[in-house]
Parts: C-alpha cells; structure tokens; sequence
C-alpha cells in the first residue's frame, strides 16, 4: 500500500494516507480502537469500495486495474457475517463455492476437509439459525476458504467469542498459515490475541497508521521491562550504580521496599542483576519479570485505551439495526 486514503462522502476522512507492507505468508494483525479505520482498509484491498486516493498491489495485481484477478486470490470473512440463515453450512458453503466458480467435485472435498479442520462437519446440515456465535465464525471461515485464496482477510475473526472459541479459531488460523501457506491479514480489538497471533501489527488510530512492527518490537517502544526485586537490605549498595553496570537498565527505584528496575530485554539482564546484587552482599529473595503489552504500547502512543468492550456494543447494536430492517 502507498498512501492509500478514503475519504467517505467528500467529508470523512476514514483512511488517512497509509502505506505499509505486508509480507507473503504472515499473519499480519491491524489493531486499532473503534473507528479507527480497519474495515475500510480491508474493504478497500478487497475492491469492495473504491480508494480516494493511493496505490496497492496483492500479489503483482493491481488495485483498481485488476480488481477480478485480485477476488480471485482474496478470501473474505467480513465484520458483520453473511452467511444465510435459513439455508444450512453445507449450503452455504457450496453457494459461495459455486459464485467462485469452483467446480462441485472439487468444493465438496474442500468441504469436507475445511469443515473438519473447523470441528463443524457434524453440524454442516444444520440450518444456520440453529448456530452459536462461535459456529457462524467457523462457518464464515470456511466460506472465505471455498476458493482457496492466496489471501485471507479476516475483519474481527473472534469479536464477542468466549475465550475458549476464541484461543480454538487462532488455532484454526495457526494451522491455515501452516497447512495452505496462505497469508492473513487480520483486524482485531483484542490486544493479547494479536500479541499472540501475529508475526507483525499495525496500529491504526483515527486513520493513521501510528507504530508497525512484530509484537516485541512494538513492546520495545515502552522504556523497556521491568524487574521487581525484593531485598532483604541493600547493604549500603547504592541502586544508581546498577545502570552504569548493566548498560541496558534505564532506570532504578525503590517501590514498597522492593527494587523496580526498568532494563531493556529483562530476560537476560535478571542473571546479571542478581549476580551484581549478590556480589555486593544483597540478598534477592523474590524477582518478578513484567513484560510490557500491547495495551501499554496504545496507551504510550495515544494516551488513551482501546476499549474491548466498546467493540462488542457496537457490533450488537448493528445486529439489532439489521434485524429490525429485516422485519
Ligand atoms: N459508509 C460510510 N460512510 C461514511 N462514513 C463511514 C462509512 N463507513 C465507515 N465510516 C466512518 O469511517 C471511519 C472508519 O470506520 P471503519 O468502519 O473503517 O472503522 P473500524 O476501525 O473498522 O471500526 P470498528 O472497530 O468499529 O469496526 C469511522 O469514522 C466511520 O464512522
Ligand atoms: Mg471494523
């Protein structure tokens, strides 16, 4: 992507000139708080709406010019799910498969393994309007699958799931990079899953893309870790002494009678510190390692938090709207 910008009716400015890439094969996570544009990205990139401004390619296709080659190779599970109700998985999926143009044989195969990889082949005769939140996502999954693209995006794949389906369907998206190859591109609200999740993450807020990088080096932004120390007495060592040691601790402080030292990479500075302590008579008789978060890395670059349960409200009352429009 290069400068890719969008700005809705003349007037919302939903994308505000982003580029970035992503690389063959990794499941790249796009994180960012309520309205801060990530389905617009990836509709966008999907073709299903037109960019304002800005040029993209997925896989030497272009964007705007070669929109039918790039359906082709794109998987989609959007935001606000499509499947039908009153048809059951099976026939949805072989609907989508057959708008794709994947011959019968072939897609009932396909079928048949996707479903399976997603635990729902004992329910794919099941009408939809039977399922649980859960088994639509797995459902929507293996739709965007039918075609077997090089692609797939995946607008808020575990929104309002349980932790349990949730820790499930990355598995399923662990085994998809692993068994298909295939490159994913997901957005997510939830901070730990895209820590867990992605090999990189963009954070986007109000349109702008404000940190890239893999999970650690987005962490790494922060001063660093930080190791809490408890010490019987200091022996008269004085703490200040420990960043001209150990180059990679930023900074030292006395916390409640513990030592709360912020040091880069505290997996490999936690031997040093000990040592050093022990070498000058102090006695360490706890040590705790607290990692930085995602959630402290959003909160350092915006000053405000992303709000999980934000998300959730918003997609629940999009779903009321719908149905009421249904009725
Ligand atoms: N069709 C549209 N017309 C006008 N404005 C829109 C349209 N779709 C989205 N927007 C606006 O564009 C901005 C980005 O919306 P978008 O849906 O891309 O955000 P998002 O990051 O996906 O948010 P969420 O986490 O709620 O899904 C918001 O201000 C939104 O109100
Ligand atoms: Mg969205």
């Amino acid at each position: 992507m290069e400068g890719l910008t969008k700005i809705y009716n003349g007037e919302v400015l939903a994308v505000d000139n982003i580029s970035f890439e992503v690389y063959e094969g990794e499941i790249f996570g796009f994180l960012g708080p309520n309205g801060a544009g990530k389905t617009t990205t990836i509709n966008m990139l999907n073709t299903l709406i037109k960019p304002t401004k800005g040029y993209a390619e997925l896989y030497g296709y272009v964007l705007g010019k070669e929109d039918d080659k790039i359906r082709r190779i794109i998987g989609l599970v959007p935001q606000e799910l499509t499947a039908d109700d009153e048809l059951t998985g099976y026939e949805n999926i072989m609907l989508q498969a057959s708008l794709y143009g994947v011959d019968k044989t072939t897609a009932k195969k396909r079928a048949e393994d996707l479903l399976n990889m997603v635990d729902l082949y004992d329910a794919a005769n099941r009408l939809v309007k039977t399922y649980s939140g859960g088994m639509r996502r797995r459902l929507e999954l293996v739709m965007g699958l039918i075609h077997y693209p090089k692609i797939l995006f995946l607008d808020e794949p575990t929104l309002g799931l349980d932790v349990q389906t949730r820790a499930k369907i990355w598995e399923y998206i662990r085994n998809l990079r692993k068994e298909y190859g295939i490159t994913i591109f997901m957005t997510t609200h939830y901070m730990e899953e895209a820590d867990q999740l992605c090999d990189r993450i963009g954070i986007i807020d109000k349109g702008k893309i404000i940190a890239l990088g893999t999970p650690r080096e987005l962490k790494n932004m922060l001063k660093g870790d930080i190791i809490l120390a408890e010490v019987n007495n200091l022996n008269n060592f004085d703490t200040k002494e420990l960043p001209k040691i150990i180059s990679e601790i930023k900074d030292v402080k006395v916390v409640d009678g513990k030592l709360a030292i912020t040091t880069e990479r505290g997996e490999n500075t936690l031997p040093k510190i000990i040592n050093i302590l022990t070498e000058k008579g102090v006695n360490v008789t706890s040590v705790e390692l607290l990692k930085p978060s995602l959630e402290q890395v959003f909160l350092y670059l915006t000053g405000r938090k992303i709000r999980e349960e934000e998300a959730l409200d918003s997609i629940k009352m999009r779903a009321i709207m719908r149905r009421r429009r249904r009725m």
